[in-house]
């Protein structure tokens, strides 16, 4: 598991191993909206202020990887902490 912080709303989370980062934020109130859940639309594509990502899209161009300012919130994750601007 990995926590996020949302910067905008201040509700943090922890992000189980069964469950999205869009999913864990909903239950607390802080809505990602999705389509596809699979990493390959953007439609969750959401800001990250810091923290390391594990991308596992299939959206990001390996430069946006590496920038590490963006993250598909319906399937990627977290190593460590991240602060998504949200
Ligand atoms: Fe399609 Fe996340 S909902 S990439």
């Amino acid at each position: 598991s990995f926590d996020v912080e949302c910067a905008q709303s201040g509700v943090t989370v922890t992000v189980g191993a069964d469950e999205t980062i869009a999913k864990a934020l909903a239950k607390e109130g802080v809505m990602i909206e999705v389509k596809c859940e699979e990493g390959v639309c953007g439609t969750c594509m959401t800001d990250v202020l810091s923290g390391e990502i594990e991308h596992r899209d299939q959206f990001l161009t390996d430069e946006e990887r590496e920038d590490g300012d963006v993250i598909m919130a319906c399937c990627s994750r977290g190593k460590g902490k991240l602060v998504l601007d949200i």
